[in-house]
């Protein structure tokens, strides 16, 4: 049974939001946009709502999803926050933050959001059109990344579109996202602020304001569960850390690209903030390139761990990785 459905792309206007919001509160899921990525949403209560997320994405069981809220009031309805990570939320919402706390009792959501956790996931997003669509819609809503699992997260309804037509009910055009990169995941350990994903918020912002281990970056442990080694694969193999292309290999620049060779530059300022906002869409079009082109390999070019370069490497380092996990 395939249950192909005709996916619709719905406008920034009134009627737009009125109807993803009647879609989302019939168990439909529609995907809309955040200013790290594309989220596929559905109603965090509704556990029919949810499965279609996991259907939709074929994405493992075991890994939680996000719950995004309109403001941190109504996070708190949902979440016991530590005061060091309710001092990180005032700072940071509505931002590319996500944090990991115990769940309250009896918030009505499903436990397929949790994967049976004891703790939830929030953000409150920055960006106008979530945030209309949060406040029309009234309540929390679940959205992992709108791209079937494993592959390149969406940063514009296109890549919505090429990667889960025809299996979710609409998507909400707010054009492409500002940061392009998923939020960064803060948790709890041992009563110490933990980084669990190095994301769109630098840790250079964190650090300011909360000690934060970090953990996770670089480890092996598995902290926050979908921390999958292989995510973001592309059809071409990927190569770190190279100053140039080899040979029929394609190249992902930090600026410095050179004309005669095929390629795009992640940022020509070397920004890491601007290779944030380019890295998902140069890397889907440089590997549609290469398939285009028979070439079997993108280099990509070194990038600084400054800023938003942490997650950046974080993201390129599972590109690269082995596809059997
Ligand atoms: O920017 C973002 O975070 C995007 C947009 C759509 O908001 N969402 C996103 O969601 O990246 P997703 O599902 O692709 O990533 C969620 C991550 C996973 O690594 C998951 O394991 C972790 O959050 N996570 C969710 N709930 C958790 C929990 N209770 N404890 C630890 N990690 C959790
Ligand atoms: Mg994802």
């Amino acid at each position: 049974m395939t249950n192909k459905q005709e996916t619709k792309v719905l406008n920034d206007t009134p009627s737009g939001i009125s109807e993803a919001c009647r879609r989302l509160k019939s168990g439909e899921l529609v995907a809309f946009p955040t200013e790290t990525v594309y989220g596929l949403g559905a109603d965090a209560r509704n556990s029919m709502a949810v499965a279609g997320i996991f259907k939709a994405k074929e994405r493992p069981t075991f890994n939680p999803l996000i719950v995004h809220v309109e403001s941190l009031d109504a996070a708190l309805e949902l979440i016991d926050l530590p005061p060091a990570l309710k001092e990180l939320a005032k700072r940071s919402w509505p931002g590319p933050l996500t944090l990991v706390a115990p769940i309250k009792p009896n918030t009505g959501i499903s436990d397929l959001v949790t994967s049976g956790l004891d703790t939830l996931a929030v953000r409150v997003p920055n960006q106008q059109l979530a945030l209309k669509l949060l406040s029309e819609f009234g309540g929390p809503l679940a959205a992992p990344s709108a791209n079937p699992s494993g592959l390149v997260s969406p940063t514009t309804v296109e890549h919505v579109i090429d990667g889960l037509s025809g299996k979710i009910a609409a998507v909400l055009d707010g054009g492409p996202c500002s940061i392009g990169l998923e939020s960064t995941i803060v948790g709890i350990e041992n009563d110490v602020p933990t980084l669990l994903r190095a994301g769109g918020l630098s840790i250079e912002d964190i650090s300011e304001i909360s000690v934060v281990q970090s953990r996770a970056v670089g480890s092996t442990k598995i902290l926050a569960p979908g921390q999958l080694q292989s995510h973001y694969a592309t059809k071409a193999e990927i190569r770190l850390n190279s100053s140039a292309p080899k040979h029929n290999e394609a190249y992902l620049a930090f600026g410095n690209s050179k004309p005669d060779w095929v390629g795009l530059d992640l940022s020509p300022q070397k920004s890491t903030t601007e290779a944030a906002a380019n890295l998902f869409a140069h890397l889907r079009s440089l590997d549609q390139t290469c398939t285009e082109q028979g070439i079997g390999t993108i280099a990509i070019a070194p990038i600084p761990d400054d800023g938003l370069g942490l997650a950046i490497n974080d993201r390129l380092k599972r590109a690269a990785a082995p596809r059997n996990s």
